[in-house]
């Protein structure tokens, strides 16, 4: 499949296997923050388009596969976030886990499940691993995150094991169980996409790993929730997706649907310049 795509100074959108796109297009060691929301091998309908592999090892070599291109691709100081369905995450981390550190193990918590299970009980979360390449220099935005800390804010309870005593804090860094309602029908932020993740999830995870003209690269686009919040909260971006017709929804939320002409890229793009001062490439 031949890759088509969009790209101006400061976002960039690939239509295009994500495999192919981050071996053949994304410069090595080129990117801040990369989150990556795959399909989860548990038979959803992307657009015609099944999430399910034969054999769940089959889905696994997938997967190992871009892992490897994602932490390739990113900066000494980057982070790496990555999703999957529950059943996968501990190969996730167990493979993971001596090539990164893995620094929190979230769980997204919501409201409802999309199936109501009656002989089992449901599925209310899906995991999120925090994962950084150098656990001695990575961003972490904590001030810019903070949510308020019940026992000071709302409780007023007093430390009396600090001389004098004092208030607790009012305000602290989440922690690692997110709370935040799926994106349904009728919802501002609705996109026709099955699987499309919150803006506040993503936005969360932008200001807290990335500063701004940083790049956020988001190799299963989906609905383009990443980039969207990416190119709102004054990051660069780069967006991958294997349907057209989730691209148009990218191109769509990123204001850049007027100047795609769907062309295809030529291979390798030239997506870096020299500096002209180290002689060494520089993205955009
Ligand atoms: C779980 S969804 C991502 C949802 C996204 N995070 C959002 O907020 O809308 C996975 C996406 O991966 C795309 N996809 C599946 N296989 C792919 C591949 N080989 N390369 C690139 N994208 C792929 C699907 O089209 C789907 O949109």
């Amino acid at each position: 499949m031949e890759v088509t795509g969009f790209n101006n100074e400061r976002h960039k959108i690939y239509n295009g296997d994500a495999i192919k796109v981050l071996s053949e297009y994304i410069e090595d060691e080129s990117i801040d923050l990369i989150f990556a929301d795959p399909p989860y091998n548990i038979g959803k309908d992307f657009n015609g388009y099944k999430d399910k592999w034969d054999k769940d090892e089959d889905y696994l070599n997938w997967c190992y596969t871009w892992i490897e291109l994602c932490i390739r691709k990113l900066k000494k100081g980057g982070s790496f976030y990555v999703m999957t369905s529950t059943q996968f995450m501990p190969y996730f981390d167990i493979f993971i886990r001596d090539k990164m550190s893995i620094l929190s193990r979230i769980i997204w918590s919501y409201d409802s499940s999309g199936v109501q299970a009656k002989n089992y009980y449901g599925s209310m979360y899906e995991p999120i691993l925090f994962c950084v390449k150098d656990a001695n220099n990575y961003t972490f935005n904590s001030s810019d995150i903070l949510v308020e800390a019940k026992t000071g804010a709302k409780r007023k309870l007093i430390d009396y094991r600090k001389d004098p005593p004092q208030q607790y804090n009012t305000e602290k860094v989440p922690g690692n169980v997110w709370d935040y309602a799926r994106v349904r029908y009728r919802m501002s932020e609705y996109e026709n996409h099955p699987t499309q993740k919150p803006e506040a999830l993503l936005e969360r995870i932008i200001k807290a790993s990335s500063n701004i003209d940083d790049v956020v690269l988001d190799p299963f686009s989906g609905s383009f929730t990443t980039c969207f919040m990416a190119k709102s909260l004054g990051r660069k971006s780069i967006g991958i997706d294997i349907q057209e017709d989730y691209i148009k929804i990218g191109l769509r939320r990123l204001e850049l649907l007027n100047d795609y002409k769907g062309e295809t890229l030529a291979r390798p793009l030239k997506i870096y310049e020299q500096d002209k001062n180290t002689n060494l490439p520089t993205l955009f």
